[in-house]
């Protein structure tokens, strides 16, 4: 089943210079780019983004975080592209997460974790659709 998911390099990885190197493993592990952009979100976004956490005690830090420079998003997409991202990210916290892993190798805390990947079909459609119109995804 092809699925699309939501990737974010967040401002910890795109200011060490690492979104180059994050972007050819996503190539090299067989998910497809279908639509790439770079912004800086601003408070709102990012709240709206991460409105789920919003009683987390973590909450105020991780938008400010998120807020704190460029961030690069992009559409994944292939067989179970969600599940094959998210292995490929390793768990939130770098510490728990297995060697190879995109957060093991270039994550430095759970906040500062470098990337973001949807966690289900239907937040994979809601995170797309949160930065992407249809006509920026390519066929
Ligand atoms: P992400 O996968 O983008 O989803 C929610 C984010 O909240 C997570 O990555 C981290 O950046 C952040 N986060 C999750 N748990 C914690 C925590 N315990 N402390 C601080 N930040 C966290």
């Amino acid at each position: 089943m092809t699925e699309r998911t939501l990737s974010i390099i967040k401002p910890d990885a795109v200011s060490k210079g690492l979104a180059g190197r994050i972007l050819g493993e996503i190539e090299q592990s067989g998910l497809r780019i279908v639509a790439l952009r770079m912004l800086r979100l601003d408070r709102r976004q990012a709240e709206g983004f991460y409105a789920v956490h919003q009683e987390r005690p973590f909450f105020r830090d991780l938008v400010e975080f998120m807020c704190s420079g460029p961030a690069i998003v992009a559409v994944l997409e292939g067989e179970k592209a969600i599940e094959r991202y998210r292995a490929l990210m390793g768990a939130t916290d770098p510490a728990k997460a297995d060697e190879g892993t995109l957060r093991k190798k270039y994550a430095a805390n759970v906040q500062n974790n470098a990337v973001h990947g949807s966690d289900g079909p239907d937040t994979a459609r809601s995170e797309v659709a949160y930065f992407f119109s249809a006509v920026d995804i390519v066929a």
